[in-house]
């Protein structure tokens, strides 16, 4: 075989754009794993490697759809029952979904995908939260779209900032995505302040996605779809079976498009976008079914096991000098601050408490965060006095970098 005396292959420019860095830390963790410290990934939001269970009657689902044959391609938009199911569930929580607007897809991350494919095009802006769930903006770095940052304050529950919102708005303006209750901050909006981003979205002709894939994770109770509040939006909401059903690797989940007729092309688009990729995972799409009409108890326990570490990592958290923390509401995640030193960034501070403590947190940086502002994203799915050990380790090293 003749060698040609080319370099190595070039990869696509876009690629320079594209990051995702819940998993690019893993890489300095493996690293500091093979030199024999015990790492704890906080950096993932997995239920199952932290030992919670997917509900029973959803593996039997799967498995009997597997041994009834249902093993061959099904139609691109998900199978009928399915999708009865998922406009079923949007419908019964106050935003009306009809079967044939209803899509299955391979978890909330490709209805993401799907959905800004469908809407946006290169040159074109959307609206993210700032700090943000970073799918967004890797995709829209591969769109060749432009994502704008919407600020988050944490001096109000991390709720957005309206004020600053309108202000991005521009004609190249297409999408304007919420993420409630949220991923990084654990936070949920008000009424007041859901009715103002809705009337934002209406006002300049936006769409407006509602990933509400921690809909069910609100520790009082499952939180009311943002469509609830005008049925007749033009909104498209996201859920999968990745967290309140604890099947994240199982990469099944379903979007609901609302029944506005502003948004009938979009619904041909993306199933002209659905067809290409034949369908989603088959046998999957029976859990879906068992999940949304089953038997929901596990949620209970659930919400009651986040509820009490989410306590337990803000009051650990605010009890070190120099770290404050909002306390979460709803999910898994908390993004507290470290008062960080001149010069330093939060990338610095996570690198450093890996390979001192083992601890493995994400920057907030990779949120879209100032890298100087110190911010981290935690993940608390760990048992409650593992937590606890993990956060005087945290103490510990934070006392002593930053000299308090
Ligand atoms: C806000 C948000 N959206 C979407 C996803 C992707 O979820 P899925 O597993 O359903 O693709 C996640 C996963 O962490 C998330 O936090």
């Amino acid at each position: 075989m003749a060698l040609t005396s080319h370099g190595s292959i070039p990869v696509a420019e876009r690629l320079s754009r594209f990051s995702y860095a819940i998993r690019n830390v893993v890489l300095e963790a493996k690293r500091v794993e093979a030199q024999g410290r015990t790492v704890r990934y906080l950096n993932i939001g997995d239920p199952i490697a932290f030992g919670f269970q997917t509900p029973p009657h959803l593996i039997e689902a799967v498995e009997r759809a597997m041994r009834d044959g249902h093993n061959g391609y099904g139609p691109s938009a998900g199978s009928a029952d399915a999708r009865d199911a998922v406009a079923q569930e949007f419908t019964s929580r106050g935003f009306p979904v009809s079967p044939d607007r209803a899509f299955i897809t391979a978890g909330t991350s490709e209805a993401i995908e799907l959905c800004l494919t469908a809407l946006v095009n290169e040159g074109q802006d959307v609206l993210v939260p700032l700090p943000t769930y970073p799918l967004y903006t890797a995709v829209l770095a591969k769109l060749g779209a432009r994502a704008r940052f919407y600020r988050t304050d944490p001096h109000r529950g991390w709720s957005p900032d309206l004020d600053h919102l309108r202000s991005l708005i521009t004609p190249a303006t297409r999408v304007l995505v919420v993420i409630d209750p949220n991923n990084p901050t654990g936070a949920s909006y008000s009424t007041a302040t859901r009715r103002g981003l809705l009337e934002l979205a209406e006002e300049h002709g936006l769409v407006l996605l509602a990933d509400e894939v921690y809909g069910d994770l609100g520790y009082a109770g499952p939180v009311p779809s943002i469509g609830s509040l005008d049925p007749d939006a033009a909104l498209i909401t996201f859920s999968s079976l990745s967290k309140a059903y604890l099947a994240p690797g199982w990469r099944t989940g379903w979007m609901g498009v609302g029944r506005s007729p502003r948004l009938n092309d979009v619904v041909a688009a993306i199933g002209k976008l659905a067809d290409g990729r034949l369908c989603s995972s088959v046998p999957m799409e029976h859990a879906v079914t068992a999940a949304l009409r089953g038997d929901r108890s596990h949620q209970l326990a659930f919400r009651a096991a986040l509820q009490e570490r989410a306590s337990v990592t803000a009051a650990s958290l605010n009890a070190i000098p120099g770290v404050s923390c909002v306390e979460p509401i709803a999910g898994f995640y908390a993004m507290p601050k470290i008062s960080l030193p001149p010069g330093a960034t939060d990338q610095d501070y996570v690198l450093a408490l890996l390979r001192a403590t083992g601890v493995l947190c994400v920057y907030g940086s990779g949120f879209g965060m100032p890298a100087s502002d110190g911010y981290l994203r935690v993940v608390f799915l760990a048992a409650p006095a593992l937590l606890r050990e993990i956060f005087t380790l945290m103490a510990e090293f934070t006392r002593g970098y930053l000299g308090t």
